[in-house]
């Protein structure tokens, strides 16, 4: 996509825009979306590297439809409905290795890895059109992977993945997020719609509001125990951080927002010096630094670094001394960012893929949200998020995925995600008030505008074959 058609795709959203409520809490909308949307939609259903040996699965579902993705024993990835031909037992559940392939817990029917059939005792017992081989072929669903996620589709006519990511991989593709690995992965259900939660995470105009003590991250300034010295600072035109600190832009499909290449070159040209005296300036970045890691996007690799050094250089730049942490921090694990300038590694790329994740990707890490109805409540979702980062080779943590029905059960979510999560229950049972149809969506909303307008042509067949 050219900036060109970027640009033309912003332009459609200069006019006053609104959404209706009944979206986020009727159940009509909710059955509409499975009916339309999850059936025919490229949607993640994990990594890589949770299935990399042969015989290894993992169960991906949405609404009442289940999946099973598993690697053959040429090394190939397959995905089929989860469901036994004889009387619909699921066949898989979680994770795990098949060794024996795919076998029915209920009376021992048995496929192998490419979902042909091996074995039904007793065969001689059934019509021999029952049991007949190519009608007992495992139907399938379409598998493809891209950044090391795998990807699932239930409608074979769809458009190839990487079609449907465009432009996606060739923006990505340079942080090399195939070789990222989980760090960290928590799942919980939030009590709003898929949508409310994902929509929190494809704007920053909340930020001001919501987030104050992240903005040191965007405007460079000083500490807060980060770099934030005015908590409720506004540009001299009073706008807030997410108007004049942040660009957005939308594709056919997708929403992107950053930084501005100006708030990263006022990091690149503010020198150290700014933040006090070399104690000081340390203290800063240190605390910067920690600030950081508890959200992850920082490594405490990059700490050592910076605790590790007498002194910081007080001439050289924030923005410039930070990427030079990063960049040499890695370095010493073998790891290289040489395919990301200045700009990509300060400029927090926020990537919001239609239909249901939200990522922020950086050098060597990316947090990537994602969200999903719960069942038939409107009212609910299933909410993951999954920390990745580069390791050196080998040297991967074994993560398991952490479960917490209630999130407020849980201490360790980060300020951010406590915050955006606070917010949640209060915007889902204000959508049902009796105070008006629609909601009201401004410039830096336009992520949101594009996630249903591209939902739109899913729900009610406006133009989806073209898009
Ligand atoms: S239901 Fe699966 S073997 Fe009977
Ligand atoms: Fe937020």
């Amino acid at each position: 996509m050219t900036t060109a058609e970027v640009v033309e795709a912003s332009a459609r959203y200069s006019e006053a825009s609104t959404i209706p409520k009944s979206r986020y809490t009727s159940k009509e909308f909710l059955e509409l979306e499975y009916k339309h949307l999850w059936s025919r939609v490229w949607q993640i259903a994990g990594r890589e590297e949770e299935i990399r040996n042969p015989g290894d699965y993992l169960e991906y579902s949405i609404g009442d439809q289940s999946v099973v993705i598993v690697r053959g024993e040429d090394g190939r990835l397959r995905g089929f409905h989860n469901s036994c031909l004889h009387r619909g037992t699921q066949l898989c559940a979680g994770s795990g290795n098949l060794p024996g392939g795919l076998v029915c817990r209920f009376h021992g029917w048995r496929w192998g890895l490419d979902g042909s059939v091996r074995e039904v005792p007793d065969a001689g017992d059934f019509a021999a059109q029952s049991v007949a081989r190519d009608a007992l072929r495992l139907p399938s669903v379409k598998v493809d992977t891209w950044g090391g996620f795998v990807f699932v589709n239930f409608d074979c006519e769809s458009v190839p993945l990487l079609e449907f990511l465009d432009p996606i991989p060739s923006m990505l593709d340079k942080y090399a997020p195939e070789k990222m690995r989980y760090v960290r992965r928590r799942k919980t259900i939030m009590p709003a719609n898929w949508k409310v939660a994902l929509e929190a995470f494809s704007e920053a105009y909340h930020l001001t509001a919501t987030h104050i003590q992240d903005l040191g991250g965007i405007r460079g300034g000083a500490p807060q125990t980060g770099f934030l010295t005015r908590p409720d600072e506004k540009n001299k035109r009073g706008a807030t951080a997410g108007s004049f600190g942040i660009g957005y832009s939308v594709t056919d499909r997708h929403g992107f927002y950053s930084s501005t290449p100006e708030v990263v070159q006022s990091l690149l040209s503010r020198p150290l010096s700014s933040l006090g005296d070399p104690v000081e300036a340390k203290a800063a970045i240190v605390g910067h630094l920690t600030n950081q890691i508890t959200q992850a996007f920082a490594h405490a690799v990059d700490l050592n670094y910076v605790q590790s050094m007498e002194t910081v250089p007080l001439e050289e730049s924030v923005g410039g001394f930070l990427n030079r942490v990063r960049r040499e921090a890695a370095a010493e694990q073998g790891i290289h960012y040489d395919k990301l300038v200045d700009y990509d590694m300060l400029r927090n790329l926020v990537t919001v893929m239609f239909p249901n994740s939200s990522s922020t990707i950086l050098a060597g890490n990316w947090i990537f949200f994602h969200f999903r109805p719960n069942g038939s409540d409107p009212d609910s979702s299933i909410f993951e998020v999954d920390f990745l980062h580069r390791f050196p080779d080998g040297e991967e943590p074994a993560v398991v995925q952490e479960f917490y029905p209630d999130w407020a059960t849980h201490a360790d979510w980060g300020i951010t995600l406590e915050q955006d999560f606070a917010n949640m229950p209060h915007i889902q049972r204000g959508l049902h008030s009796a105070n008006g149809e629609n909601v009201r969506l401004g410039r830096q909303e336009v992520a949101i505008r594009n996630l249903h307008r591209v939902l739109e042509q899913y729900i009610y067949g406006v133009g989806v074959d073209e898009s």
